[in-house]
């Protein structure tokens, strides 16, 4: 007989690993987390934290600690481990120490035997992605970049709250570069299928002066906002990386905007970035190229333009 467990491998215990693994606990995405941090005593303490919860849950999904040798067998790992911007920075800023950590964690963890996917959300999320990828050897296919998950979730908030409805109903994507560089492709946002360009002009009185430009930089800045009053995030992108993984491990083939290698799509090349994806047990399995004008390709390859400058700088080392 032959079961096989859902097992997430978390590496970094920080706030942002610590809430992925209790949204994949209380959503009961999998069998069993394995938490892992430089500090193992961190790692000990979220677990046993972790395990605390469990009586009020759903499920009983087993959290223990471990080293990279037991990744051997997980199905997914997560990297959120990184340098985490000091104020003032640019989540680029934090790229050379970010790609150090990531080296230390990559290797080690191939060395198990792990042939399942890397989640990578460690900034700047687009780049290290791709280093990942590169050190990992990894298929594109196996390493993701939590990428404009968490962007297009903002957006989509904000257009929800404009129109009043909600943001579940509202198709976004914010796309590129997850920082200062992403864009929306106007022309394909819908509520519900009707194109938000006709929502505008029919509720002339409710978002007829509506400044795009505006939310655009309202949703690149919204994790700045939070950061500037709480020093982190973590619910938003940990959330959305939970919803990453039970597209994944359930196989659903749902669509999220997520960072991956473009490899003609959009007329880009070599280069990861946020672009909806179809996520299923093969992890990113196909990217979906929706029509934009040419103005908006213009912005989206100005931001690849931009990751692929600073990827560069990491890939030579
Ligand atoms: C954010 C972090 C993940 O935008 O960069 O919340």
């Amino acid at each position: 007989m032959k079961m096989t467990k859902k097992k997430v491998a978390i590496v970094g215990c920080g706030l942002v690993g610590a809430t992925t693994a209790f949204s994949l606990e209380t959503q009961g995405v999998c069998d069993e987390i394995l938490m892992i941090d430089i500090n193992h005593e961190r790692a000990v303490g979220e677990m046993m934290d972790l395990n605390d919860s469990l009586e009020y849950l759903g499920r009983n999904v087993k959290v223990k600690t471990g080293t990279y040798e037991d990744c051997s067998d997980a199905d997914i790992i997560v990297i959120t481990a990184g340098a985490p911007p000091k104020p003032g920075q640019t989540r680029l800023d934090t790229l050379e120490l970010s790609a150090k950590i990531c080296k230390s964690i990559v290797e080690p963890i191939m060395e198990s035997g792990f042939d399942g996917i890397f989640i990578v959300i460690s900034n700047p999320v687009d780049i290290i992605a791709h280093y990942v990828q590169n050190l990992s050897g990894l298929p594109k296919n196996q390493v993701i970049g939590t990428g404009t998950s968490i962007d297009s979730a903002r957006l989509k908030n904000f257009i929800g709250q404009l129109v009043n409805v909600d943001p579940r109903s509202v198709h976004a994507y914010s796309m590129g570069e997850h920082g200062d560089s992403q864009m929306v492709p106007w022309s394909t946002v819908t509520i519900a299928g009707k194109p938000f360009y006709d929502v505008i002009a029919d509720n002339k009185e409710l978002v007829g002066d509506v400044d795009l430009e505006d939310l655009v930089s309202k949703t690149a800045r919204e994790g700045w906002e939070i950061y500037n009053r709480k020093g982190t995030t973590y619910y938003g992108i940990a959330t959305a990386c939970a919803g990453i993984i039970k597209a994944i491990l359930n196989d659903e083939n749902r669509i999220i905007p997520v960072s991956t290698l473009l490899e003609g799509e959009y007329g880009e090349n070599g280069v990861y970035a946020g672009v909806p994806t179809i996520l299923n047990r093969s992890g990113a399995s196909d990217v979906l190229e929706i029509h934009m004008t040419p103005r908006e390709l213009a912005r989206f390859k100005e931001s690849c333009d931009l990751i692929r400058e600073y990827t560069a700088r990491i890939m030579e080392k």
